[in-house]
């Protein structure tokens, strides 16, 4: 087993460059399943989350070549199989979307249910909602969602009003859309960034999809997509951490290949913090030398604070002057990091929805346990600022989302190195 092994105490210095988007990244390359013809994905990001779901496409037929680091072309012209395999579904989240993009494609689907991170119940009603809105028949049961289109090979359109803003059903609705017979509308959509990129994708390669990023997206269906060349937007989350990694750990850094608009409620929490953030036109330069203070944030929908960055301000509000209240908007239980940084010695308090930080003069390195993803950052955003050593085990849900977290904190000096620790002793720590 690896983890991460932290000195804290070192500011950081330099430049790191962002990533393409996970969160785009995941929806656009199963998105391939509707194209004839092979699309060229550029800025893709080296993450295990991509790698699962090429690898499905791969089991599915797909041929999946990789041109460089970040560049893959994806040819689904000639599928064979459309079975999802469970071991690889129940690993990721987004497995969810080639639901959509078989039903789009064949008129039938049977995937897995997916997994991805646990944040409490992350049911897929809405989801479904969309598709039967367009004609399709879904069960789900043994643990698989069935979708298939009784009439014959096409969905038609549909109108389909979210009951809750949900990423996962705008995207895969849009999916499902882009070869029905007829108009889509989806009301109440989702604005993320991804979305938008989605669309963008989508629509170069022949879709006609208008509204995303507002909260009304309409989808023209067509006969067919042709294959092109596309690349994903930058990660916001993954800058937003190395912003928050600068906020907590002091020093100066220019964080590279970002969309400053999408980082601007980011930024403003970091500006009321006392932080100073320049943004130049793809790139953020932040700047801390002195205390920090407390801040409320509450997570919200695009383009409110996201939750995907919850636990790494609170990493950050561990050392801030005051105390400060967050308020998770989101998801049910994105707090089951709290207990890892009270070993650190954070002050913080939760009750339901709320979490209160108490800010202390500083945190001390503790071997921790990263639960989830976006908890896994923030323990190392902690382990940063922390004085001591801090260990963090479950990396691996780290690599789902982060490239060369490691290469690029170092290279901003930071002291963070991966250790190889024996099995036994893991299972000694798990007794
Ligand atoms: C996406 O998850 C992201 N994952 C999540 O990022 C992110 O936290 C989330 O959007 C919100 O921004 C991917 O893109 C792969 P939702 P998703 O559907 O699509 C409820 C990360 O760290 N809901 O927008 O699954 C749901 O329970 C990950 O990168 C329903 O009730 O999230 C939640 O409370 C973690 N019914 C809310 O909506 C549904 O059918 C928002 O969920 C769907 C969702």
């Amino acid at each position: 087993m690896t983890k991460y092994l932290i000195h804290g105490g070192n500011s950081l210095h330099g430049t790191v460059q962002i990533s393409g988007a996970k969160n785009a990244a995941v929806a656009i390359i199963p998105a391939a399943l509707l194209v004839d013809g092979a699309c060229r994905i550029e800025n893709v990001p080296q993450i295990s989350d991509v790698t699962l779901i090429l690898q499905i496409l791969r089991e599915l037929g797909a041929d999946v070549r990789v041109i460089n680091r970040t560049t893959v072309e994806v040819d689904c012209s000639h599928i064979r199989n459309r079975q999802v395999p469970y071991e690889l579904a129940r690993k990721i989240r987004a497995s969810y979307y080639l639901v959509g993009a078989l039903l789009s494609r064949f008129g039938w689907a049977e995937v897995p249910l997916p997994g991805g991170c646990d944040l409490g119940g992350r049911p897929v009603d809405q989801h479904i909602k969309g598709f039967v809105s367009m004609g399709a028949e879904v069960e789900v049961r043994n643990g698989l969602i069935y979708a298939r289109v009784p009439s014959g090979a096409r969905l038609s359109g549909g109108q389909v009003y979210l009951d809750i803003v949900s990423v996962g059903a705008t995207m895969n609705i849009m999916l499902a859309a882009t070869l029905a017979e007829g108009q889509t509308v989806i009301e109440n959509a989702a604005k993320e960034p991804h979305i938008v990129d989605l669309a963008n994708f989508l629509n170069s390669m022949g879709a006609d999809i208008r509204g995303a990023g507002t909260d009304v997206i309409k989808i023209r269906g067509v006969g067919r997509l042709k294959g092109g060349s596309y690349s994903i937007i930058p990660d916001q989350i993954e800058a937003g951490t190395y912003m928050a990694a600068v906020a907590a750990a002091g020093g100066e850094v220019l964080v590279k290949n970002v969309i400053p608009k999408h980082l601007d409620c980011i930024t403003a929490k970091l500006v009321e913090m006392g932080v100073d953030v320049e943004e130049r036109d793809d790139a953020i330069l932040l700047r801390r030398t002195g205390a920090l203070g407390r801040v409320n944030v509450k997570t919200m929908p695009y383009p409110g604070f996201p939750t995907d960055m919850q636990p790494q301000i609170a990493a950050v509000l561990c050392t801030a002057q005051g105390t400060s209240v967050l308020t998770e908007g989101v998801w049910d239980n994105r707090y089951r990091y709290v207990d890892e940084f009270r070993r650190m010695g954070a002050h913080i308090q939760v009750d339901g929805k709320v979490a209160v930080v108490e800010g202390v003069d500083h945190l001390t390195g503790a071997p921790v346990h990263a639960c989830d993803l976006r908890a896994g950052a923030a323990m190392i955003i902690a382990g940063l600022a922390a004085q001591g050593v801090t260990e963090i085990d479950g990396i691996y849900h780290i690599e789902r989302g982060y490239e060369t977290i490691v290469e690029k904190l170092a290279d901003l000096g930071a002291d963070i190195q991966v250790v190889s620790v024996p099995d036994e002793d893991n299972q000694a720590q798990v007794g």
